[in-house]
This record gives C-alpha cells, sequence and structure tokens, in this order.
C-alpha cells in the first residue's frame, strides 16, 4: 500500500521537475537565441555603416569603397551586395550572399542556402556630404557559427535538464521514505492497536456467550424476560466475535502478503459457495443463476477466498429484492481468471461506489449490525483480492442492478 503511495508521490514530483526544467531550459534558449542574434545583426549594421561611411556618387554613379577583400570576407564567412537607388545590384563581394531580389522595407532578411543559414541585413547608403540616400547596401553572413552555438546549448541545456531529473529522482526518492516513514510507523501503530485489541476482546467476549448459553441451556426458574435477555445477550456477543475476528483479519491482512498458498481449484471454491447460499436465494425467491468454467487452477489461500467471494455473493442475495436475479460466472480471460457476480439488486449510487470498500462503510446505516451487516465485509474481500494480487472493481445503475468484477492472476503454468 505505502510502496503504491511511493511511487505516485514520485512520479508526480519528477512530472513537476520536468515541467518546471523544460520550462527553464526554453525560457534560457529563447533569451539566448534572440540576445544572440541581435549580436549579430549589430556586427552586420557596424560592417555596412563602416564600408558605406564615405560613400559619394560619381558621375551619378555610387562610388564602390573596395575596403574589405574577397579573402578577407570569406574568412569571415560574410558578403557584401552593393545596390543603385532601383534596386539593381552592382556589385557583390564574398561568397556567402544572399540570392534574393533586393527588398529595402526589409531591414533584416534570412535565406537557406547552399543548406547552410546565411543572414543578411540591407542598409541604405546615403552620401556623405549630401545626405541624399544614393543606394543600398547588403551585409550578409553564414550562420554557422551561430548554428553551432546554439547547437552546444541545446546540447548543455538536455545534458543538464537530465542530470537535473536524476538528481531530483534520487533526491525525490530519499525524501520520499524520509516523509513516508513517520506515517507508515503510526500507521503500524494502529495496526496493531487495531490487532490486540480484537485479539484482547476475545477472551470476555467468549466468557459472556458462554456464561449466556449456560443459563440459556438450565432454563428452569428463569422468568421468560430474563430468557428473553439472555438471548439478547447471546446473539449480540455473536455478533461482537464476529466484529473483532473481522477486524483482527484485516489488520492481520495490512501487514504481510499471504504466506500459505497453495494450489486450489476456483471452480470448486465459487460451487461450493453456491451451494452453501442456494438455499438462502431460493427462500427469497431469486434466480440464481451459475456458469462456471472447470479447473481453475491458482495459487491461494482456500479458506480466505472463500470468505471473500462469499462475501460478495452473499451481498449480492441480500441486495436483491424478492424475485429477482442472481447471476455468477467465473472464466478464464487472457492471464487472469475473471469472477463476475452480478444482481438485479437495489444497486448502488455513483457516488457511493468508491466509498463501498471503506470499513464499516454501509448505504443504509439503520440497517447496522443485523445479519452481521457490518460494514467490513467488502473491505475484508477487496484486502483479500489484493493479498493474491487480484483486484475487485463495480459497476452499477440504479434501478437496473451492480455487477462485481473479481480478476485474479493465474500464476500457474
Ligand atoms: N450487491 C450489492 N448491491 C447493492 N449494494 C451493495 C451490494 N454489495 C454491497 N453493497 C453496498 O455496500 C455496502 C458495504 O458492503 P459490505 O462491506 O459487504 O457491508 P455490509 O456488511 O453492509 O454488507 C453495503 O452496506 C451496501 O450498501
Ligand atoms: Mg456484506
Amino acid at each position: 500500500m505505502f510502496q503504491k503511495i511511493r511511487d505516485r508521490l514520485l512520479l508526480s514530483s519528477l512530472t513537476v521537475f520536468t515541467i518546471v526544467l523544460a520550462g527553464f531550459a526554453i525560457v534560457v534558449r529563447v533569451v539566448f537565441v534572440s540576445s544572440l542574434s541581435e549580436q549579430v545583426i549589430d556586427k552586420l549594421i557596424v560592417l555596412g555603416q563602416g564600408v558605406t561611411v564615405d560613400a559619394e556618387l560619381e558621375a551619378g554613379k555610387l562610388d564602390i569603397d573596395e575596403y574589405w577583400q574577397d579573402k578577407d570576407l570569406d574568412a569571415r564567412k560574410g558578403g557584401l551586395q552593393w545596390f543603385d537607388i532601383k534596386g539593381n545590384l552592382l556589385q557583390q563581394q564574398g561568397k556567402y550572399t544572399l540570392n534574393l531580389p533586393l527588398n529595402p522595407n526589409k531591414t533584416v532578411q534570412r535565406q537557406i542556402d547552399r543548406e547552410k543559414q546565411i543572414q543578411a541585413v540591407t542598409l541604405s547608403i546615403f552620401d556623405h556630404e549630401t545626405q541624399q540616400k544614393i543606394g543600398y547596401i547588403r551585409v550578409s553572413q553564414s550562420l554557422e557559427d551561430f548554428d553551432e552555438t546554439i547547437q552546444k546549448l541545446d546540447l548543455g541545456l538536455g545534458a543538464g535538464v537530465v542530470f537535473a531529473l536524476i538528481l531530483s529522482g534520487i533526491g525525490g526518492l530519499w525524501l520520499n521514505r524520509q516523509s513516508m516513514q513517520p506515517i507508515e510507523e503510526s500507521f503500524e501503530r494502529l495496526r496493531q492497536f487495531t490487532a490486540d485489541a480484537s485479539h484482547e476482546l476475545r477472551n470476555p467476549l467468549m466468557a459472556i456467550k458462554s456464561s449466556a448459553e449456560v443459563a440459556l441451556k438450565y432454563p428452569e426458574g428463569m422468568r421468560n424476560i430474563d430468557a428473553e435477555k439472555f438471548t439478547a445477550i447471546s446473539s449480540a456477543t455473536n455478533q461482537m466475535a464476529h466484529l473483532t475476528e473481522d477486524l483482527l483479519l484485516l489488520a492481520r491482512m495490512d501487514k504481510v502478503a499471504d504466506t500459505k498458498l497453495k494450489t486450489i481449484n476456483l471452480s470448486i471454491i465459487i460451487s461450493n459457495l453456491i451451494q452453501l447460499y442456494k438455499s438462502q436465494a431460493a427462500a427469497k425467491g431469486i434466480d440464481l443463476q451459475v456458469e462456471i468454467q472447470n479447473n481453475l487452477l491458482l495459487l491461494g489461500d482456500a479458506k480466505k477466498l472463500s470468505r471473500a467471494f462469499g462475501n460478495i455473493i452473499q451481498n449480492a442475495i441480500y441486495y436483491t429484492h424478492e424475485g429477482g436475479k442472481v447471476e455468477v460466472k467465473a472464466n478464464r480471460v487472457d492471464s487472469y481468471y475473471q469472477v463476475t457476480v452480478e444482481d438485479t439488486g437495489v444497486a448502488i449510487a455513483p457516488e457511493n461506489l468508491e466509498r463501498i470498500f471503506e470499513r464499516f462503510w454501509r448505504s443504509d446505516k439503520a440497517r447496522s449490525y443485523e445479519s452481521g451487516c457490518s460494514g467490513l465485509g467488502l473491505a475484508i474481500s477487496q484486502a483479500i483480492m489484493n493479498n493474491h494480487g487480484g483486484s475487485i472493481t463495480v459497476s452499477s445503475e440504479l434501478g437496473i442492478g451492480s455487477c462485481f468484477t473479481i480478476r485474479l492472476p493465474t500464476y500457474l503454468e
């Protein structure tokens, strides 16, 4: 039980960590990439302004400053393109230039060229004396180095996130253990208390029960009214004895999984239970239908499984009106056995479906302890099934009835 809680805690903390770390990594990447590309653009603008600072018109033509050599531009993985005022390409330098037409309105342009990204900045050229616009220059640069840096960043962030997740997983395990320990200890104390109390109550209850029975055995001289009181005492002690036995059983099952597992035949266990409850069903005019596959063998505790299935079949008969129908089916489905107990009874309201397996929970509290309705039956059945690696689920529809489905692993074969 605690292992499940621990697993769930670890899983949820890891999910939260993953979301936080992924969010952090995304923000870091976005900020880094945008500031790096701003730097690249700034560099291009500075370069463009540098080469056009002395620009002028000579005989109506743009005088191109050959300040940069091609080889220097190639080493920088850059390029320069000069355009006249109408956007005609006049000259270009370097390998890393764009093949796109000039777009003076778009200052920053990107192009994937020869499988590499090239980024360009277009600037207007002004005559250094008249300050009149005389053309455009497009300064470009390969984004190879930029991409490399981003790749390194991605790698670093990815490795960082994985490392942080591993560390938080280990830390989470340790924290879980630290925080669950006191809860487990107090649960264990409570379990031990229930077991001890039920155990200690047994003897005095037996003493009261046998005294009442002895008194009833020799009723000579006893007033009728006293005999009735003794009968009531005897029946109440019987119920209390059952209740303490049930509590003891539950407390013991909370601690260890069953160790006395033997190869047993589920088909026989259920058939025997049907024989046992047949008359009870007949007395209520309930049509008890049975369909059990032969030789459903499994490893388990026959007595406990009989108790678990008995509770469910008994409930089906008890909570079904006279003249209703109860259907019990048992068969193998893939690697587990499936037993269904379906009735046309009072059904369970949807909001109570989760609660019926709680200890002492009963939909009708007034009916309380009559005919052994303590509200522990399904809690015991569920604990037994869990101890056998199985499960109980229930579906119910008001006005139609309920269906309990039990699944047990076969283990054998
Ligand atoms: N087949 C059923 N049909 C309708 N209600 C059911 C059925 N089985 C169980 N319940 C509901 O679940 C409650 C808990 O069942 P259980 O643990 O066996 O306790 P109880 O001792 O009351 O039978 C019952 O009080 C009843 O309200
Ligand atoms: Mg019951």
